[in-house]
């Protein structure tokens, strides 16, 4: 495959952004740009990244595998992400996926045969507020079901674009791409995602607020420092006990267990 012009002009662009002797930096926006213009990363864009960067493929075909939004071989125009982690896979997410499977006739990570949408089952899509979730080229339709999935799907296949329940509006797999290696959405009336936190995300404070539950002492005015502004850690006073002077068990409160780093 041999990359058009505007993808080469595009990947002066993402190297120029970056300091000189620091090229190898702008290699997941590469990533993107060359997914841009096939749909996924092949190896002949793995071979570009390395040209240009001056890297070998091996170190570009590692940092393309490491990611699963880099797409190791051909995916459609839509792809359709279920989320069937234990909160949306209990209350539906594994009903819809399966709904969708059966109705596409594909399973995980399989594109239609026409090439125009991949399924893919989710790991959390941190939205578990609004489970159970899917997401279309990374968009989220919350609270969906098998019918509602199956709707979104086959307005996909009759070639509309709905809207997402949150977030901006829906582009195919190749023009998220051209986004994610940095360039501005250009097809005008551009829709902010931006807005005020969703009833089912302020539940829980919603409750806290009714029963008076609240942190003792917690000031919500606390400005919140910046890492220059804060101090660093005291150093402890004493050298801790050796563990033979440690009390014994007894009918006291369970010490807290430490944190696993
Ligand atoms: S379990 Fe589905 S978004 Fe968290």
């Amino acid at each position: 495959m041999v990359f058009s012009e505007l993808t080469r002009d595009r990947a002066r662009q993402i190297i120029a952004r970056y300091p000189e002797g620091r090229s190898r930096s702008a290699l997941l926006p590469l990533l993107h740009l060359v997914q841009s213009e096939e749909g996924y990363v092949s190896a002949d864009g793995i071979s570009f990244c390395a040209e240009v960067l001056g890297l070998t493929k091996a170190e570009v075909g590692a940092v393309a595998t490491f990611y699963t939004m880099y797409k190791r071989k051909p995916t459609g125009d839509w792809l359709v992400s279920v989320c069937t982690n234990t909160m949306c896979g209990v209350l539906g997410g594994d009903k819809a996926y399966q709904a969708l499977s059966d109705y596409l006739d594909v399973g995980h990570d399989e594109t239609t045969t026409d090439g125009k949408i991949t399924l893919e089952h989710a790991e959390c899509l941190a939205a578990c507020d609004y489970a159970p979730v899917m997401t279309v080229n990374y968009e989220f339709f919350d609270q969906v079901n098998e019918n509602s999935a199956l709707n979104l799907v086959k307005q996909l296949q009759n070639g509309e674009r709905p809207q997402p329940t949150r977030g901006t509006r829906l582009c195919t797999l190749k023009e998220m791409s051209v986004q994610l290696a940095g360039f501005a959405d250009d097809r005008g009336d551009e829709v902010i995602a931006e807005g005020p936190a969703g009833g089912p995300t302020l539940a829980g404070n919603r409750l806290a607020e009714r029963f008076g539950v609240a942190v003792p002492g917690f000031d919500p005015e606390t400005p919140i420092a910046k890492k220059a502004e804060t101090p660093p850690p005291a150093a402890p006073e004493s050298t801790p006990k050796p563990a033979s002077d440690a009390k014994p068990a007894g009918d006291g409160p369970l010490p807290q267990k430490e944190a696993k780093a």
